[in-house]
């Protein structure tokens, strides 16, 4: 690292890779190549990172104490005048990697030349993004918990919260709301446990793969390893430099998350609508109109269902940037950040607005049980009675209650509502006995099978998920 004297006696370029260049970069080159715009946000890793490798060097005796004192006090300064703000980015370096090297030059001079043995911007970007993303990650999958919580203290409040479960968005089995709500328990168990593997393969550290076939110096990659909490280094560099499938996997993730919540969001929307007027949200949760006085919008729904767009775009753009890339580095792969980051701070956002929004829902039994009412919902249970009761089997019993239904359409009544008579002139033995099942309440508490919707088979997977979740 003996390129700032060049640089300063040609005056060609500033910064810390001037040596081999005569010529000033074109300003457009300067401008598609910066990543510091937005990779400043890996400061705290940047530097982290630095310091587990300067240490690691020292133990190697790589670099001598002197030096490596010089360079841990150089960066805690750095990290410190990072941290209150007045530390000053620079667009000609590129990069967060040679901003806080070249603060660090100019706080210590000469020792931090040494910083860079054994290293290359390539292991080091690859390090700090993982780094990144493992908190990235720790809080999301924390946040996914704080969602269970929510949906679990609403289901709680709902278990006999009857409304019409659909199919096609046509009413087609009454449901407890709480098994509704449950059912987005499940989604996020099943996100978390997603994030939480990804983590497992994005916990090897890349650090001293250097720049892409190793280094002939002495290091030690099992203590950077360990000492940045990682459970083992990359086995191979060429890999170690190359892959960003772990970004990939958390983008994925994301965007399935996302599809997730966007699908709730889409019920929310539609729930909230006067037509159905199952739920409300306070106006805490809700936007007004600037020229319809009445209305009152379920904007932050709407923005989680529309936040998938960018978390599958995010998805889609690194695909696309990682595809067809020969091994190992290109600078290609600086674009993952960008997108990388945006889908991070789009599923937070996501995330703690549904936590928030569950928690303000409140229910409106009645019209939610109105609801029940309506479209023959009971159906099934009068075809299940006629097998159960009468012995016929689910063809023919679908078939009689096919008819009730045409009956009662015809005559603008519920199935409850059909004479006795005119239902026994259909199947004649159906009995008064099947008016008791003729009631979404009946309809719910028949419902007893494993991972059904009877309301003690309900409490039962509220109590579940209250463990697994730390209610
Ligand atoms: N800013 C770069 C990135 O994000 C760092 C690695 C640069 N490596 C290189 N060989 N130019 O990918």
């Amino acid at each position: 690292m003996t390129q700032e004297t060049s640089s300063t006696e040609t005056g060609a370029r500033t910064g810390v890779l001037s040596a081999r260049f005569s010529e000033k970069t074109h300003d457009l080159m300067e401008k598609i190549n910066a990543s510091i715009g937005y990779d400043k946000r890996l400061w705290r890793q940047d530097i982290t990172g630095s310091l587990a490798h300067a240490e690691m060097l020292r133990n190697r005796k790589i670099i001598d104490e002197a030096d490596y004192q010089a360079i841990r006090t150089g960066l805690e300064s750095v990290y410190a005048e990072i941290e209150s703000g007045e530390f000053v980015f620079k667009t000609e370096l590129e990069d967060i990697h040679m901003n806080v090297e070249s603060r660090l030059r100019e706080l210590i001079g000469a020792p931090a030349g040494r910083l860079h043995t054994a290293r290359s911007r390539n292991d080091q970007v690859a390090t700090d993004l993982r780094l990144w993303l493992r908190d990235a990650t720790d809080e999301i999958i924390e946040l996914l918990t704080q969602f269970q919580q929510a949906l679990l203290k609403k289901a709680e409040a709902n278990i006999e919260t009857i409304m019409p479960g659909f199919t096609h968005l046509q009413a087609a089995q009454p449901v407890s709301f709480a098994h509704h709500l449950l059912a987005y328990v499940e989604t996020a168990k099943r996100d978390q446990s997603r994030f939480q593997d990804a983590r497992k393969r994005l916990n090897e550290c890349p650090l001293g793969a250097a720049a892409l076939a190793g280094t002939p110096h002495p290091i030690d990659r099992f203590f950077t390893a360990e000492k940045l909490g990682f459970d083992a280094p990359t086995r191979n560099s060429l890999d170690s430099v190359s892959a960003r499938d772990f970004a990939l996997e958390f983008m994925a993730n994301a965007a399935i998350c996302g599809v997730h919540l966007s699908r709730f969001c889409e019920e929310i929307v539609i729930w909230m609508t006067p037509q159905f007027g199952f739920v409300s949200l306070s106006d805490r949760w809700t936007t007004g109109s600037s020229i319809m006085p009445q209305k009152k919008n379920p904007d932050a729904a709407e923005l989680v269902r529309a936040k998938t767009g960018r978390l599958n775009g995010n998805l889609i753009a690194l695909l696309t940037v990682m595809k067809g890339l020969p091994l190992a580095y290109s600078k290609d792969m600086q674009e993952d950040k960008e997108a990388l980051f945006d889908t991070v701070d789009t599923i937070r956002i996501a995330l703690s607005a549904m936590c928030g929004m569950v928690d303000d829902l409140q229910a409106r039994p009645e019209k939610m049980l109105a609801a029940a009412h309506t479209g023959h919902c009971v159906a099934t249970d009068v075809a299940d009675w006629l097998v159960t009761k009468a012995g016929l089997p689910f063809r023919e019993a679908y078939n009689a209650t096919g008819k009730m239904v045409r009956f009662a359409d015809e005559h603008g009544v519920g199935l409850h509502e059909i004479p006795i008579e005119a239902m026994q002139a259909i199947e004649p033995k159906i009995t008064m006995k099947i008016l008791e099942v003729l009631t979404p309440h009946a309809s719910v508490s028949a419902r007893k099978s494993y991972g059904g919707t009877n309301f003690d088979a309900v409490r039962k997977q509220i109590e579940q998920g209250k463990i697994l979740c730390g209610l």
